[in-house]
């Protein structure tokens, strides 16, 4: 993986960044959307556990369209830029804990490469 990083830039002000999808288009667009898949409260969910989990430097964020429409709710977590389907409760536990907690990976959640 390149590090885009240069030398001279400040430290990261989170060592984290999940990215939720929640993307809302109308009844029946032919892509769908990540908000009508149930996003929303997902995003709640994601955010209340993370704090419940005591995750520090970690930020979970809304976000606009990513652009997998079809293969949502997508999540993205950088500086990785891993991607997840995450459908349930159980699978944003198992990002939060599997992945941002204990630096492994979810491969059952993965989105596959674009
Ligand atoms: S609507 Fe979620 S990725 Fe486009």
């Amino acid at each position: 993986m390149t590090d885009h990083r240069l030398a001279d830039d400040p430290p990261p002000y989170f060592d984290t960044h999940i990215f939720m999808c929640c993307n809302r288009r109308p009844d029946g667009h032919p892509r769908g959307s990540c908000a009508a898949r149930g996003a929303d409260a997902l995003r709640d969910y994601m955010k209340a556990r993370a704090n419940a989990l005591g995750l520090k430097r970690v930020r979970v964020n809304q976000a606009g369209c990513l652009d997998r429409c079809e293969l949502g709710p997508c999540v993205v977590i950088y500086p990785e830029g891993v991607w997840y389907k995450v459908e349930s409760p159980a699978d944003v536990d198992a990002v939060l804990e599997r992945h941002v907690r204990d630096g492994g990976r979810v491969p059952e959640l993965m989105l596959p490469a674009g």
